[in-house]
């Protein structure tokens, strides 16, 4: 057997002990001079960075996307050519709780995901669920607050997620998603991932179109009822980390198939529904799944403090190929992730193993804290030196939607079938069976009866009335008896 590595400072100093300080005699107190003592504690008082404002508690693992199908009509991103492999991470997460908080807390699934391609990282970064509560980033502070803990007693409050979500029913369609069977997934593998957003495609003829990512299970969907996700909380309350890790070393690797819906750009300004408004799905009858390619997860992180807890994700981070539209929330977050990222972990975040892009970087930043990377001169641009130097070729995705326009804080101008209550009407009635409507109905009025005050609970009651009358009678009965 090999003999046991010596323990050493942080400078790689051989230590004398790891159990006893250096005393003035057994019984004496500890000397300055035990600066291998400090050393452990100082470096133990900063061993955390921020947990994530949301989206704290989470997982991952690294794996591949392989295109396996032509897409390259739509985009010339090198990514989505026929038969290209690149290497992903993934974050899966909950939303509202802290670090520590139950996996099987009702609550959407963030769904980050990092493409390292050959023309730089591109994330992609989504959520469970199509659809989100509100229209416009402005309001995402306060939709949070109101998901989060109360000031005076730092309790979370049914009656002010009630207060929130009545007074902006644009939320209906996500509670609605939210108090189905999918609002609890059975594992992280159970589920959909979905890019959310419109996104804009632009193939090598410079043609552009607007997409929408929808990653498929292939596990197949299955999910927890609320008894069982709030016997998990108490039994394990790691339960979906648990489930990942051991599913990808027993060898078990998940995947999904990513399909894509297309839009021809000239359809936006026509469509039955704002085709921006992430409040919206675009329904398959009218924009089809296309099949792009295979997501798989199969490796597990070596450490979860580097590789997952410092990973950071911008939905800013978009390669050639691929652009940004005009949906609010998108463009809200755009600026969001990155200022978050120089907050949470500093600003070389992009510096550590995890983030950097495994293409060639030939940025002009420079220095800072903890920065680790060099360049070269010259450092700065332009430069008579051969340095690097910017192409107007690239960019071209980054088209001004609607900048021409008067300057105005107004709502989307209405397509024909804008409503609040429309899409989640429809998943209640044509896409849920009978039993899990009926278990929506027990969900909803479960959490309704939870410290919802007059008047906020007939707002809500009026709200699943207008999601679908026959549903919100049935909530109301059972609230009131
Ligand atoms: P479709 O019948 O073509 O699609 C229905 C979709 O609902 C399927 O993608 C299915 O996903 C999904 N679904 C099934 N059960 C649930 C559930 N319990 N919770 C959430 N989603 C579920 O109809 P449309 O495209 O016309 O959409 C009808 C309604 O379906 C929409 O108003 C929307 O509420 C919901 N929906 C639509 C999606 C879209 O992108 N069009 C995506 C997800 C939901 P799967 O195939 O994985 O079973
Ligand atoms: C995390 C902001 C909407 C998915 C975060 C973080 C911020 C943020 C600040 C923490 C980032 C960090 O510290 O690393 C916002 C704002 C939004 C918004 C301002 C609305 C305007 C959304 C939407 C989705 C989403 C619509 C999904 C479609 C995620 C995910 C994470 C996250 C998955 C966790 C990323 C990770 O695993 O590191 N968001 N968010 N967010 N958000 Fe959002």
């Amino acid at each position: 057997m090999s003999s046991p590595r010596p323990t050493t400072t942080n400078a790689g100093i051989p230590v004398a002990s790891d159990d006893h300080s250096l005393t003035a005699g057994p019984n004496g107190p500890v000397l300055l001079q035990d600066h291998y003592m400090i050393e452990k504690n100082a470096q133990f008082n900063r061993e955390r960075v921020p947990e994530r404002v949301v989206h704290a508690k989470g997982g991952g693992a690294f794996g591949f996307f392989e295109t396996t199908e032509d897409v390259s009509q739509y985009t010339k991103a090198a990514l989505f050519q026929p038969g290209v492999k690149t290497e992903t991470l993934i974050r899966f997460s909950s939303v509202a709780g802290e670090l520590g908080s139950p996996d099987t807390w009702r609550d959407p699934r963030g769904t980050a995901i990092k493409f390292y391609t050959s023309e730089g990282n591109y994330d992609l970064v989504g959520n469970n669920t199509p659809v989100f509560f509100i229209r416009d980033a402005i309001k995402f502070p306060d939709f949070i607050r109101s998901q989060k803990r109360r000031a005076d007693n730092h309790l979370r409050d049914h009656d002010m997620q009630w207060d929130f979500w009545t007074q902006c029913p644009e939320s209906a369609h996500q509670v609605t998603w939210l108090m189905g069977d999918r609002g609890i997934p059975k594992t992280w593998r159970n589920m959909n991932l979905y890019g959310s957003h419109t996104y804009m495609w632009e193939n090598a003829k410079g043609e552009k179109f607007w997409v929408k990512y929808h990653f498929k299970t292939d596990q197949g969907h299955d999910f927890l009822t609320q008894e069982e996700a709030d016997r998990l909380a108490g039994e394990d309350g790691d339960a979906h980390i648990r489930d990942l890790w051991s599913s990808i070393k027993s060898g078990n690797n998940p995947s999904w198939t990513l399909y894509v819906q297309v839009m021809p750009l000239e359809d936006a300004a026509e469509y039955r529904f704002n085709p921006f408004d992430l409040t919206k799905v675009w329904p398959h009858g009218d924009y089809p799944l296309i099949k792009v390619g295979r997501f798989v997860l199969d490796r597990n992180p070596d450490n979860y403090f580097a590789q997952i807890e410092q990973s950071a994700f911008e939905p800013s981070n978009l390669v050639p190929g691929i652009g940004t539209s005009p949906d609010k929330m998108l463009q809200g977050r755009l600026f969001s992730y990155p200022d978050a990222h120089r907050y949470r972990i500093g600003p070389n975040y992009m510096d550590l193993p995890v983030n950097r892009p495994t293409s060639q970087v030939n940025s002009y930043s420079k220095d800072g804290p903890m920065r680790y990377s060099y360049g070269q001169d010259p450092v700065y641009a332009p430069n008579s030196y051969g340095g690097a130097h910017a192409d107007t070729r690239n960019g071209s995705e980054d088209s001004a939607h609607g900048i021409e326009q008067e300057v105005v804080r107004a709502a989307y101008q209405q397509h024909a079938e804008d409503d609040d209550f429309g899409q989640a009407g429809a998943m209640v009635r044509e896409v849920f069976s009978d039993e899990e409507r009926q278990r929506f109905v027990n969900n909803v009025a479960g959490h309704l009866s939870k410290g919802v005050s007059q008047p906020i609970l007939e707002r809500a009651l009026q709200y699943w009335r207008n999601v679908d009358k026959d549903t919100g009678d049935k909530i109301a009965e059972k609230v009131q008896n």
